[in-house]
């Protein structure tokens, strides 16, 4: 039994194959995304609001992540699994490379996400020159909600589309092996999937990325609050988690997933 590699991702890109990413926390929810066929799973900071209940990613630590990721990689044995870097868990390099270190070392995970571009570059290059496979994230990103002032689309002025366009190409260039697009326009996203050549995983991107990703509990339906529109309840069906998590997988390899109300 060995885990999928990220050259097999790359090949999932480059023959048309969609990759099914969800987001995960234990080791009970990792074995059930593995035998409903996931490829990736993402240990998100995406935990600080679904398990701990906070108002946002902020709070959580590294030490947490290692936890939640040592819990995944426990569960499953053939997933990809990608940790999220937390909140100034990278704001340096020295302190890039002690954290994501912790967090391949200890926590198990295959590969490391950080938020953001340009400021990014030099910190993907360190990473990537020590061995650590490094996802970037751009768009909406969660750890500057205070900055950006809410949950809201990005790059829909011509002028912003251009810049994430250009760091999108620049974290490929520094070495970054995939990459998150989160809440942009359909439009500006197949632009992104077609100027780089690693795996780009949307979410609520539109259907053109070379995957999609969601937060476990929101397509659970068991997320507080409203639902975000590029959101789906797999669960409302009612046959179960299990069938749920496999009905993902299926709308995201046909392409089902997500339609055209369910993206900007
Ligand atoms: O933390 C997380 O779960 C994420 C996803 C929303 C992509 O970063």
């Amino acid at each position: 039994m060995s885990r999928l590699t990220l050259t097999q991702l790359r090949q999932m890109k480059a023959s048309g194959e969609k990759i099914a990413v969800l987001t995960a926390y234990d080791a009970s929810f990792s074995l059930i995304l593995e035998e409903a066929g996931i490829d990736v799973i993402l240990v998100g900071d995406s935990l600080g609001m679904v398990i701990q209940g906070q108002e946002s990613t902020l709070p959580v630590t590294v030490d947490e992540i290692v936890y939640h990721t040592q819990n995944v990689v426990r569960g499953s044995g053939e997933v990809f699994v990608i940790a999220d870097m937390p909140f100034m868990s990278y704001a340096n390099n020295d302190q890039a490379i002690v954290n994501a270190a912790l967090l391949m070392a200890k926590g198990g995970a295959q590969m490391v996400k950080l938020e953001g571009g340009s400021v990014n570059i030099d910190i993907v290059k360190k990473l990537v020159e020590r061995g650590i496979p490094v996802c970037g994230h751009l768009g909406l990103l969660p750890q500057s909600v205070h900055q950006i002032g809410g949950y809201r689309i990005q790059g829909r002025d011509p002028e912003q589309a251009k810049i994430l366009v250009e760091e999108a190409k620049q974290l490929a260039q520094a070495g970054a092996g995939m990459l998150v697009l989160e809440c942009v326009p359909a439009s500006l996203s197949k632009l992104i999937t077609t100027a780089v050549d690693i795996p780009v995983i949307g979410i609520g991107a539109g259907g053109e990325c070379d995957g999609q990703v969601l937060v476990l509990y929101d397509m659970l339906g068991i997320t507080s609050g409203k639902r975000p529109r590029f959101s789906q309840d797999f669960l409302i069906q009612g046959k179960g988690i299990p069938a749920a998590i496999s009905d993902y997988v299926k709308a995201v390899k046909s392409g089902e997933f997500p339609n055209e109300d369910q993206q900007y």
